[in-house]
């Protein structure tokens, strides 16, 4: 885990591994601390490598005995693996290893969680378990035999033998390291069964804690959609007799594709309308499709190297995002995949964390499981598809399946798939592959004698390692609206792909307006200079549902940002545009309550930092609460029936429509507090009957500095619920005021409750920490001196978790010279810390730059 120095590792460096491996059987002999793993591997020399050094990884493992077909042997082992010497043929190489699963805090490797054994090895977690070349190169078939006393014990593939105190698996399919799992516990299951469209019977199972039973439901139906979805859409089949699903209460990420059995944390599967908000069952349906989707876009065709990540991730984001968008509404999600592209993927690519979709070099790869990796990763594939046209990117996918099933393949196979399926030279996009940071298009326009000129203009700031920027290709949609509101040209994809290029529509009877980067067709920053009132006229007419959406944002952080530079009042144009499309009643309700959102306190931050100005955090919430509170008092009058599109008498659902309606309801009701200190909100409260009506009620009477008996209340009805306790930790800090906001959380922290060492319960505090922009950046400091303890406490005992928390300081060169000397000494404090991970290490020295 600690290294000296750690190395860095390059993509330019790949070799492949000097020995094929043929077929793998591992025993493990359960016990807490002393879990016995015997590995019989056969290995031979493989022809394609120059380099036949036989080396193993393997750390923190205690090896037992050793040998090569039959004869014990001594290898040369370090903290890192192991070597030794070999035949010049094939040959069997057994080990016996030892480790300690409940000593396992890391939660990476065999791990034990609420007394159940699980495991997490993507991205090197394979090595804590035995010796193995740990890459995802090197696959193989697995035959697993589990001896223990847990009533059920699982591992890939399909189950071939069980009896008293053990259970045999095998899984036929060659893998990575990466995709091997075993869990065994007293688990339920819920179970179910599939029939694939060639008729093959499937059996389906969600395997929980007992008292969890209750909770399956949705997760199963989800999963049924998924399998279906991915034979309709992209005529892909699941290929095993059964499909296990466990819920694991310490996980580190959300959920992890192991073949035939993929592991969630508990809050990405377990759901229930008493337990889960709306937004909690889409997420938990959009995660099943992900883990689902990835048993082709990563299992049969995985990669070559982790520095082809976003084969797998960004393909895999894509087409569950396809799925959302199938099962719910299209515009919705694409609307709420750009907030939170602009909320995560921008700061990141703007920033001292700012890397390429294929990064070129790494020091641990778990930094790297980025929204860069995967949320940008998935805007390529989008973009892609826009470029060549549904139909070829249906054609190049089936060629990637047909050619590349079965292999580990980089971005260089997947795009010459798409060369070799359209005919396109692709050279120039695979810069999208390279060149990190967001690209900013400025447009400039021109009218004369019926033809139109649109100019677009590409730039990319430079980002860390990369001075300058070549042009990328752009796809820019476009369509044209006429004087009285009428479509006078339709979408049309213009390519940019140079620097500076112009566009021409002619035969227009006026000066159109444009509406520009349709359905958000590129992650780039539009720079346009246009009038309120023509932001104003797209809001109110634009075709195109996400332009809509998104002239209504851009008149929200125009008028924000002249209300914290110059004192302005709110924009009447904002607020009578809003209003209006809050009244047309045949927009879908979840459409409307995305138009009353506003961007984000540190997107307006961003957005000040990249127009010169520096930002001031109490600043921009003070505007954003009088913004608000402008909003409640002039929407007065409509606020009643807005919320009054939450009441659902039908009995509840957690589908679009209905959660579009609560959604819709809760954003009035949060105005309404304004208007009338939270009776509303305490009459809601005391009456909900879900999670989702029960919790927005609490955050309007929390934000009204009001809740304190519902509070308690809440926290004494849920309070043996983990995943509803998470939600009660959370909201507080994340909607304290941010005068308050780091003693809120501090406070938190001495709760019995606070079980720092469970992943979910440490990111509902200090998540929400640094989501409160205006508290996190409080000028005294606090909250950074807060988190950074607590980053220190925890590194020791999970520097993963600890790493990815660390991104709450990479914006810090945004502001004023105070909160930088306070971020600062609070970064220089981590990195002093005696033995520092390699991982807490890597993201310090990358964000202080
Ligand atoms: N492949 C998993 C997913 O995208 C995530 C695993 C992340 N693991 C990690 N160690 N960072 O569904
Ligand atoms: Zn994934």
């Amino acid at each position: 885990m600690r290294d000296a120095a750690p190395t860095t590792i390059y993509l330019k460096d790949y070799t492949p591994f000097g020995f094929t491996v043929d077929d793998v059987h591992l025993t493990f002999d359960l016990s807490p601390n002393a879990t016995r793993v015997t590995s019989r591997i056969t290995f031979s020399p493989n022809p394609d490598a120059a380099d036949h050094t036989f080396f193993l990884h393997g750390e923190e493992l205690k090896l037992i005995r050793a040998s090569i077909d039959g004869q014990p042997v001594l290898p040369n082992v370090t903290d890192k693996g192991l070597t030794c010497d070999v035949p010049n043929a094939p040959f069997v190489w057994e080990a016996e290893v030892e480790v300690d699963p409940a000593g396992n805090t890391a939660l990476e490797g065999l791990y034990m969680s609420n007394g159940m054994y699980c495991t997490q090895c993507e991205a090197e977690g394979f090595r804590k378990i035995t010796y193995y070349p740990d890459r995802p190169d090197v696959m193989s078939t697995f035959t697993v035999r589990i001896n223990g006393t847990e009533k059920v014990m699982l591992s890939n593939g399909n189950p071939t033998d069980q009896g008293d105190g053990f259970a045999e698996w095998h899984d036929p399919w060659p893998k990575p390291a990466y995709l091997f799992a075993l869990v065994a516990g007293d688990l339920i299951n819920h179970p179910d069964r599939f029939t694939t469209k060639s008729g093959k019977d499937v059996e389906l199972n969600i395997w929980v804690r007992p008292g969890d039973e209750g909770k399956c439901a949705f997760g199963m139906e989800a999963l049924k959609k998924s399998m279906t979805w991915d034979e309709d859409v992209y005529g892909r089949e699941y290929d095993l007799d059964v499909f296990n699903i466990v819920a694991v209460d310490d996980f580190n990420m959300g959920a992890m594709e192991n073949k035939g059995l993929n592991i969630f944390n508990s809050s990405c599967v377990l759901a229930s309308p008493e337990t889960s908000t709306d937004d909690n069952f889409e997420r938990i349906e959009a995660i099943i499709a992900h883990e689902y989707f990835h048993n082709w876009t990563g299992n049969r065709i995985t990669c070559r190297d982790w520095f082809q990540l976003c084969l797998k991730e960004g393909l895999t984001v894509f087409r569950d995002a396809q799925f959302t968008a199938d099962m719910r509404s299209e515009p919705v999600k694409r609307i709420r995949d750009v907030i939170d592209l602009r909320g995560r993927q921008f700061p990141e690519d703007n920033g001292p964390l700012s890397h390429p979709v294929r990064p070129e070099s790494f020091v641990e790869i778990n930094n790297f499981y980025t929204a860069t990796v995967y949320e940008k990763g998935a805007e390529l594939i989008g973009m892609l598809k826009t470029l060549v046209g549904d139909e070829a990117y249906a054609k190049a996918l089936d060629l990637y399946f047909d050619r590349h099933d079965g292999d580990a393949a980089t971005i260089e196979d997947w795009l010459q798939v798409f060369a070799d399926a359209t005919g396109r030279d692709l050279s120039q996009f695979k810069r999208w592959y390279s060149q990190a940071g967001t690209p900013r298009v400025a447009v400039s326009e021109d009218y004369s004698e019926g033809i139109y000129t649109l100019t677009l203009k590409q730039s990319t700031p430079a980002t860390p390692g990369q001075d300058t920027k070549q042009p990328q290709v752009i796809p820019v949609a476009v369509g044209l609206l006429g004087p009285n509101g009428d479509e006078v040209a339709e979408t049309r994809i213009l390519e940019l792909t140079e620097a500076e290029q112009s566009f021409t529509f002619d035969g227009l009877a006026a000066k159109p307006t444009p509406s520009i980067l349709r359905g958000f067709s590129a992650p780039v920053i539009l720079e346009h200079d246009t009038s309120s009132a023509q932001r104003a006229f797209l809001l109110s007419h634009d075709t195109d549902p996400f332009n809509r959406w998104d002239a209504g944002r851009s008149l929200a952080r125009e008028t924000l940002l002249t209300m914290i530079t110059d004192g302005a009042a709110p924009s009447g144009a904002y607020l009578d545009g809003v209003q209006a499309v809050l009244r047309d009643d045949t927009l879908d309700p979840a459409y409307r309550a995305l138009m009353l959102g506003l961007p984000g306190q540190s997107e307006l931050a961003a957005a000040l930092h990249d127009g010169g100005t520096t930002p001031d955090p109490q600043a921009i919430w003070s505007a954003t609460e009088t913004l608000r509170q402008a909003q409640a008092q002039h929407m007065q009058d409509l606020l009643p029936r807005l919320h009054g599109e939450a009441q659902v008498s039908a009995p509840y659902l957690p589908d679009a429509d209905q959660s579009g309606r609560r959604a819709l309801g809760s954003a009035a009701l949060s105005l309404i507090t304004r208007l009338d200190g939270g009776a509303l909100a305490a009459a809601e409260y005391a009456k909900a009957d879900n999670m989702t009506l029960q919790l927005s009620a609490l955050g309007c009477l929390i934000r009204a500095g009001k809740g304190e008996a519902e509070l308690q209340a809440f926290y004494d009805q849920w309070k043996d619920d983990r995943l509803v306790i998470d939600k009660w930790f959370g909201l507080q800090v994340s909607l304290a005021d941010p005068e308050h906001t780091a003693t809120v959380a501090q406070t938190l922290t001495q709760h019995a409750d606070f079980n720092w060492k469970n992943p979910n319960r440490f990111r509902a505090v200090f998540g929400a920490l640094a989501m409160n922009h205006a508290g996190f950046h409080h000028a005294s400091g606090t909250a950074y001196e807060l988190l950074a303890e607590w980053l220190i406490q925890l590194d020791p005992v999970n520097p993963q978790t600890t790493a990815r928390m660390c991104s709450a300081f990479q914006t810090w060169r945004r502001y004023d010279e105070g909160c930088q000397t306070l971020i600062g000494a609070q970064l220089d404090r981590i990195a002093a810390t005696p033995q520092l991970s390699r991982d807490v290490t890597e993201m310090i020295t990358r964000i202080r730059g």
